[in-house]
């Protein structure tokens, strides 16, 4: 038995762990009621009883020993394991709130990479237009109920009620990007302008005076309908699905000629006919035609040499079909209850 003890004391002084695993172990190899050590106080019942003094001693010691040398172990692993976790002092105190993308935002992002993929570019233009930009190159008669203050917010006029090209004015529509993109660029044109457009509208659910359009113009040699509605066709299957069919109706706009109106297979009901479409299975969602040869000639592009389709879209419309949501002013108040459930778009 001596022998035993002994062997124990120097296998324990010796031992070496390497984490709170092995340190288990050999809690339970020489510690616990099935260990090692209690085995030695139950054959030490069996110890002539002129041993037992010495032998008393000599098992005490061993368990006083490995009881050191299990608090220094694990004392040793409690300063390697802090020094593998000590706290990183440039975290933030507390994390940072993610934003959310605005929904009109996201579709604008939609709209612009589906054009993007076949050539189209981005170009900007100002919100603070004058007449010129907005009506009078684009062909609009002087009359045109258009340019009448209870559509247009006009910001100076040059002369009392009649219009003028230099009058300032908050634009009504994208189109008049257009304008300037011609003026400024040579042929081939592929472009296509996203941005807010503001009209003297009572505000309701399905109405604004401030909302967002994208317009898109192509000009080159020999461009025809055929283009415009191949474009369009592939733009509505990107935005709306493989199966969406769509339509194109006659209209008309001053800087456009032809004109249509194109309408896509209603995305709620699949064309079946339900409330959104007003069961005509149809939705309206963009204006088009081949840009007149008087706006080209204005903004001086040769109307002989060039030709080219532009159309102009909504925002609003189409993200409010794709979230259902059935009112319009949810997307001017800022409320951020509304805004949170974009996160996970992108
Ligand atoms: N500017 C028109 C509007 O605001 C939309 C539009 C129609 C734009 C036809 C176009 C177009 O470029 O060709 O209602």
């Amino acid at each position: 038995m001596l022998e035993k003890i002994n062997s124990l004391l120097t296998e324990i002084s010796e031992t070496k762990i390497k984490g709170p695993d092995e340190l288990e172990l050999f809690r339970l190899k020489y510690l616990s009621k099935k260990g090692l050590i209690s085995d030695l106080f139950e054959e030490f019942r069996n110890v002539p009883s002129a041993d037992k003094k010495e032998m008393g001693q000599k098992l005490n010691l061993l368990k006083q020993t490995a009881n050191d040398k299990y608090n220094l172990l694990k004392s040793e692993i409690r300063v390697s394991d802090s020094g593998s976790k000590a706290e990183d002092l440039t975290r933030p105190s507390c994390p940072y709130n993610l934003g959310s993308r605005h929904p009109i935002s996201i579709i604008r992002n939609e709209i612009i990479s589906i054009f993007e993929r076949i050539g189209f570019t981005v170009s900007e233009g100002p919100e603070i237009e004058n007449d010129d930009h907005v009506f009078t190159k684009l062909n609009f008669a002087p009359e045109h109920p258009a340019r009448d203050m209870q559509d247009t917010f006009y910001i100076s006029r040059i002369s009392g009620g009649d219009s003028n090209p230099g009058d300032i004015l908050l634009r009504t529509h994208t189109s008049s990007v257009q304008v300037r993109v011609m003026q400024s660029q040579k042929p081939p044109i592929r472009t296509i302008s996203p941005g807010r457009v503001f009209r003297n509208e009572a505000i309701s659910a399905r109405a604004h005076c401030i909302f967002h359009q994208v317009e898109g113009l192509y000009i080159d040699e020999n461009v025809s309908f055929a283009d415009l509605r191949q474009t369009l066709l592939y733009f509505a299957r990107e935005m709306y699905g493989k199966d969406v069919k769509i339509r194109l109706r006659p209209s008309y706009f001053p800087f456009t000629e032809p004109s249509a109106e194109m309408d896509v297979s209603c995305t709620i009901c699949g064309g079946k006919g339900c409330n959104v479409c007003k069961y005509t299975g149809w939705l309206e969602v963009l204006g088009c035609g081949m840009v007149h040869p008087a706006v080209l000639e204005a903004c001086g592009i040769d109307s002989k040499k060039y030709t080219g389709f532009a159309f102009g879209m909504g925002i609003e419309r189409p993200a409010m079909l794709k979230y259902q949501v059935n009112d319009l002013r949810l997307y001017f108040e800022n409320d951020i209850r509304f805004l949170e459930q974009f996160k996970t778009a992108f």
